[in-house]
C-alpha cells in the first residue's frame, strides 16, 4: 500500500491544494457574515488569536498525523493506537454532512452568476430578490443539484492537475478582485463608521458565544477536525518544512477572509446600520453585494467577474469534500472510483434536499429551532468538529504524547519556536475550550444559558 502512495509535486503544489481546499465559502460567505452578527471588531480579534494558537497548532498536528502514518484519516489514528480507530469514523461523517449544505450554498452562487451573466445585477439588488429565490421550490434545488453534478464531474475525472493550475491562476486574481471592491467601498459615504466597527473591538460586545463561533468558523474555514488535512498530510514529502506549509496556509486563509468582510460589514452598517449586521444572518453576501454593484461603474461587469470567483472558490473547496469522502470510502469497501462517486453523489442528494428546501416547501420543519441549512451546519461545526478535535487533543497530548508530533516535525531539524504554545495547547487548553463549548452549546440547546 504504502509505496503507491502519490505524493504532492512540492511544497508549493501542496500548500496551493491545501489553500485551494481551505478557501472557500467559509471565507467569503460565512465569516464576513458572523463578524457582523459576533460584535465586528472583537470577533475578529478573537478569530485572529485563535488562529494563531488552537489553529496552528491543530492545522500542524493533523498535517502531522498525516505525513507520519502515511494514511487517510480512516486508517490513520488507529496507525497511532489501536483504540482510537473509531475516531476515524467520526472524521469521517463530517465531510458527509458539510458536503449537501456546501453544495446548496455553491447553487445560490450558482445563480447569481447566472443573473449577473445575464445582465439583470439590478434586479439581483432588489431586496426581496434572495428571499424569494431561496423559498422556491425548484429553482434552490436545480441549481443545488447542478453544482453537485459540476463537483462530481472533477472528482470522477480526478483532474489534479486542472485544479491545481486553475486555483495558481484564479485565487490571485479572486484577491486582487476583492482588494478593489473593498477600496472602492471606502469611497462610499458613511463606510468609515462601518471600518470602525469591523476594526475596532468593542469589548462589551464580547461574549462566549464570541468564542464559541469564531472558533466553530475557525474549523470550517481551515478544513480541520474532520480528517481532510490528515490525508492532505500522507501526500506530503518528508522533506518538506510543515511549519512553513501552515503559516503559509494560515496566512492566506485569512486574508481572504478578513478582506471578504472589508467588503461587506462596512456596506451594510452603511445601509441598515448595526441592527441589520445583527440580523443578516446567511444571506449578508448575497443581499448586500448586489446593492454595492449596483451603483458601482460598470457593476454587472465586476459583479459577474466577483461571482464566477467565489464559485471557483467554493468548487475547489466542494472537490476537497467529495474528493475526502470518495477515498475513504474507496479506501475501505475497496470499490471503484465511479461507483463510489456516484453512491456519495446519491447520498448528497439526499442529505441535501431539505437544506435546499428549508426556506420553503420545508420552512415549518425546524430542527432544534433552526431551518436545516442552520442545523447541518450547526451539527457539523458546533458539535461534530469539537468533537473530533477534542478527541484527536487527547490522543496526541495524552495517550501517545506530543513528542511522536513534534518529532515529526522537526525530523529535517527544523526550528519549531512555538513548541511550548503547541504543546500547552494541544494538552491543556484545547481540550479545556473545547469541552467548555460543548457543554455551553448542549445547555444552550436546554434554554439554560442565552445563546
Ligand atoms: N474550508 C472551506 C471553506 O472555507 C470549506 C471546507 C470545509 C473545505 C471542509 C473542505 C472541508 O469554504
Amino acid at each position: 500500500m504504502e509505496e503507491k502512495r502519490s505524493s504532492f509535486s512540492g511544497k508549493l503544489g501542496f500548500v496551493l491544494a491545501a489553500a485551494g481546499s481551505a478557501v472557500g465559502l467559509g471565507n467569503l460567505w460565512r465569516f464576513p457574515y458572523l463578524a457582523a452578527q459576533h460584535g465586528g471588531g472583537i470577533f475578529i480579534l478573537v478569530y485572529i488569536i485563535l488562529a494563531l494558537t488552537f489553529g496552528f497548532s491543530l492545522l500542524l498536528m493533523e498535517i502531522s498525523i498525516g505525513r507520519k502514518t502515511k494514511q487517510s484519516s480512516i486508517t490513520a489514528y488507529k496507525k497511532l493506537n489501536k483504540k482510537f480507530g473509531f475516531l476515524g469514523y467520526i472524521a469521517a461523517l463530517v465531510p458527509i454532512l458539510i458536503l449537501p449544505y456546501y453544495c446548496v450554498i455553491g447553487g445560490w452562487v450558482l445563480k447569481y452568476c447566472c443573473t449577473y451573466f445575464t445582465g439583470q445585477g439590478i434586479k439581483a439588488a432588489e431586496e426581496t430578490y434572495f428571499g424569494s429565490f431561496i423559498s422556491g421550490t425548484s429553482a434552490p434545488m436545480i441549481f443545488f443539484i447542478i453544482f453537485l453534478v459540476l463537483t462530481l464531474l472533477v472528482v470522477l475525472g480526478g483532474v489534479q492537475k486542472g485544479v491545481e493550475l486553475a486555483s495558481k491562476i484564479l485565487m490571485p486574481v479572486l484577491l486582487v478582485i476583492i482588494v478593489g471592491i473593498s477600496i472602492y467601498v471606502f469611497t462610499i459615504p458613511g463606510a468609515l463608521e462601518g471600518v470602525r466597527y469591523y476594526l475596532l473591538p468593542d469589548f462589551s460586545n464580547f461574549s462566549i458565544s464570541t468564542v464559541c463561533a469564531a472558533m466553530g468558523q475557525l474549523f470550517f474555514s481551515m478544513s480541520i477536525a474532520m480528517g481532510i488535512m490528515v490525508s492532505y498530510g500522507s501526500y506530503v514529502k518528508d522533506d518538506i518544512s510543515l511549519i512553513g506549509c501552515v503559516n503559509q496556509i494560515e496566512i492566506f486563509d485569512t486574508a481572504v477572509a478578513l478582506l471578504s468582510g472589508f467588503i461587506i460589514v462596512p456596506v451594510v452598517f452603511v445601509f441598515s446600520g448595526e441592527a441589520g449586521l445583527a440580523t443578516g444572518g446567511a444571506g449578508l453576501m448575497f443581499e448586500t453585494l448586489p446593492v454595492v454593484f449596483k451603483d458601482m461603474p460598470f457593476g454587472n461587469v465586476i459583479g459577474a467577474v466577483f461571482f464566477v470567483l467565489v464559485l471557483f472558490a467554493a468548487l475547489t473547496s466542494s472537490i476537497s469534500i467529495m474528493e475526502a469522502i470518495v477515498s475513504m470510502i474507496m479506501d475501505r469497501f475497496k470499490l471503484k472510483r465511479w461507483v463510489t462517486v456516484l453512491i456519495t453523489a446519491g447520498i448528497t442528494v439526499v442529505l441535501g434536499l431539505p437544506s435546499a428546501l428549508g426556506y420553503g416547501l420545508l420552512g415549518n420543519i425546524n430542527p432544534l429551532g433552526m431551518d436545516f441549512l442552520t442545523f447541518f451546519d450547526y451539527l457539523s461545526n458546533s458539535v461534530m468538529m469539537p468533537v473530533v478535535a477534542l478527541l484527536t487533543c487527547i490522543l496526541v497530548g495524552w495517550v501517545c504524547k506530543t513528542k511522536v508530533i513534534e518529532d515529526e516535525i522537526t525530523k529535517n531539524g527544523e526550528k519549531f519556536s512555538r513548541r511550548i504554545i503547541f504543546r500547552i495547547m494541544v494538552k491543556y487548553i484545547a481540550p479545556i475550550c473545547l469541552i467548555a463549548i460543548l457543554v455551553y452549546y448542549t445547555l444552550a440547546q436546554f434554554g439554560l444559558v442565552k445563546y
